[in-house]
This record gives C-alpha cells, structure tokens and sequence, in this order.
C-alpha cells in the first residue's frame, strides 16, 4: 500500500476525510500524539487498524469526537463526565463510560467491553478533521503496537509507511504524551496517567481518584508492562552514568546527550519524551539512561512511560 503524505489545508483535510468515509485508515496529529484514525462504525476499517499497527485486538480504542454533545450521544453521561468535559474538554482526557445502546460503534472498538473510552481533541488539525468527516473517528497513537508513541509525522512514517493509506502532516505534538483515561463507571479511577495531571481532576472533581491497579488487567486493557519501548535498554532514576550508557537528562544535570527540560520544567519535558527517545534509540549502542523526573503532575505520565519502557521486552 502507498502512503499519501498530505497537506492539513482545506483540500489535504478533504482527501483524509474521503479517505475516512471510505473504510481507509490516515493518521493525523492530535495535541498529545499522532493518531491513526478510521470510522469507528466500519468493522473493517478497524480491523485494518489492528492489522497496520500489529495491534491483539482485545485492546480496545478511543473514539474522537468533535464535541461534549456529540459525545453524549454514544455514551450514557454522569454527572462526574460534565464536570469533568466541561473543564477539560476539549484536550488531553478520555472518559470511559458505559457505551449507549444502538451507538452504531464497532464492537472491535471497544473489543466488546461494555464501556466506550470518549475523548475530544483540542489540536485545530484534529477538530477539522472530525468536523469535515462528521462522524466518530476511533484512533490508537499511530505507531506499531509496544513502539514508541509517534510526536511528529516523519515518526508516523517511520513505524507505518506502507501500512496505512495517509498521513496528515502536522508538526510537533504539543503536550507530548497520552491523553489521561479516567473510568467512571464505577467511581472516578485513573486507568493512564497522561495530559492532564491527576491533581487538576482531582481539583475538578472535588475529591480523589482512585488508582489503578496494576494486574487489574480488564479495567485498562492496552496498559501491558512492556511498551512504549525504544529498541535500546532503558533505566530510570539515574544518578551515576555508567560506561556505554547515554543520558537523557532532566534538569540541570551534567554529560547528557539530550535533556527533556534543561530548566526543569515538567510541560517541557513531556513535548520532548518522545522526540527524544526516538531520536536516542538512532544513537544508543548500549542502554539508554534517564535522570529522575519528579513523580507529581505531567511527572506522573512521563514516569508511567519511562517505566513501561524500562520492562523486560516479551
Ligand atoms: O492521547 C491519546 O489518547 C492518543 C491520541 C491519538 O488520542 N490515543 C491513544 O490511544 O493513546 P491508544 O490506543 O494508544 O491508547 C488507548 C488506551 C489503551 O490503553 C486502551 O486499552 C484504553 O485506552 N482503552 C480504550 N478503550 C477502553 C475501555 N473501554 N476501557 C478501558 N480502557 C480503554
Ligand atoms: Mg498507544
């Protein structure tokens, strides 16, 4: 299959989206990653998104929508949803709620659980998009499956060239890592920690979340141990470089190869973690190591991913 490289002009977003309607599958940038995107109602699109992206089909995806009123006619809504779309949407936060009878969703979707994960994106390429195409576009990160998360289009392309009929040319992702999936079918649980910091759900909400658990293996479906993995070894909370070994710093360390945020900045850092895993995994001839990221707000995401970087490869 050839891949098109298209433009995020008015006839570049009218190709993608006549591509969308008729079963293909494009990526396209989103403000946390690329996603690979296709009609959430079509079963073979979806299965065309498992296969490019080598994907076990009991992982189930997001599905984009353009709006909270959209949204609303897919899942049944909480009074917990409207608190939190209303001050977070749209951006970096997915809802998993029960899924509305007579959706029209593919059951490959939600890999016939009997919740939907909702997010509105906030990036202007992907709100266009959704609004031309008009219908619910369902896209995982749009990289082969256990990759890293892709944050630019040359990154798409390397991981899917061949596999998938487009890719939207965007530029960088601005936030850098995952949306944060919330559930609320039972009460507020943090399934991924991403975008949006715990705190400010928490904030939002007016009291805690629970956590998830790990081994709690049916309530977040795609969070395998190992993922996110560059092809090099990775360890986390590095003070002392040993030989062969390059940092990826954090603040203002020293002998690093490249640094997330210099300044220590925590949003920095997570525009960068991709991009810069990425480009280390080119470089790295033994382990990649990382200096300690503190654990509270955009930390939180950008530790889950180093860790899950860090596991043993299956
Ligand atoms: O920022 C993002 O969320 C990006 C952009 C493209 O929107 N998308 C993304 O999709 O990260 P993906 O497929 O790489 O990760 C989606 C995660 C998976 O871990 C999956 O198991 C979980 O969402 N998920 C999807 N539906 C779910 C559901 N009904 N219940 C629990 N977890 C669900
Ligand atoms: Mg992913």
């Amino acid at each position: 299959m050839q891949t098109k490289m298209l433009s995020s002009d008015e006839s570049g977003l009218t190709r993608a989206s006549e591509l969308l309607s008729g079963g293909g599958i494009v990526a396209f940038p989103t403000e946390t990653v690329y996603g690979l995107g296709c009609d959430a109602r079509n079963d073979l699109a979806v299965a065309h998104i498992f296969e490019a992206k080598r994907r076990p089909h009991f992982n189930p995806l997001i599905v984009h929508l353009d709006s909270k009123e959209t949204a609303q006619s897919y899942v049944n809504w909480t009074d917990a949803a409207e608190r939190l779309a209303e001050a977070f949407w749209p951006g970096p936060l997915t809802l998993v709620l029960p899924v509305r009878e007579g959706s029209g969703v593919s059951s490959l979707v939600t890999a016939n659980l009997p919740t939907l994960a909702v997010r509105v994106p906030k990036h202007p390429i992907a709100v266009a998009l959704l609004q031309k195409f008009g219908g619910p576009v369902a896209a995982p990160s749009a990289n082969l499956s256990g990759k890293i998360s892709p944050t630019n289009a040359p990154h798409v392309a390397s991981g899917l060239k061949g596999r998938i009929d487009a890719i939207v040319e965007g530029g960088a992702c601005g936030v850098g890592v995952e949306s944060t999936i919330l559930g609320l079918k039972n009460v507020p649980t943090l399934l991924r920690p991403g975008g949006i910091p715990q705190e400010a759900i928490e904030a939002a909400l007016g009291e805690p979340i629970a956590l998830h658990q790990p081994g709690d293996a049916l309530t977040a479906p795609g969070q395998m141990s190992s993922h996110y993995a560059p092809s090099a070894p990775l360890r986390q909370n590095v003070t002392d470089i040993r030989p062969g070994e390059i940092l990826l710093g954090f603040g203002p360390v020293l002998g690093a190869t490249l640094n997330l945020s210099e300044a220590g900045d925590l949003g920095e850092a997570a525009a960068n973690l991709f991009l810069h895993l990425h480009e280390l995994d080119t470089l790295a001839t033994g382990t990649i190591a990382v200096s300690p990221i503190p654990n509270h707000g955009l930390g939180r995401a950008i530790n889950d991913r180093l860790a899950r970087a860090a596991k043993p490869r299956p």
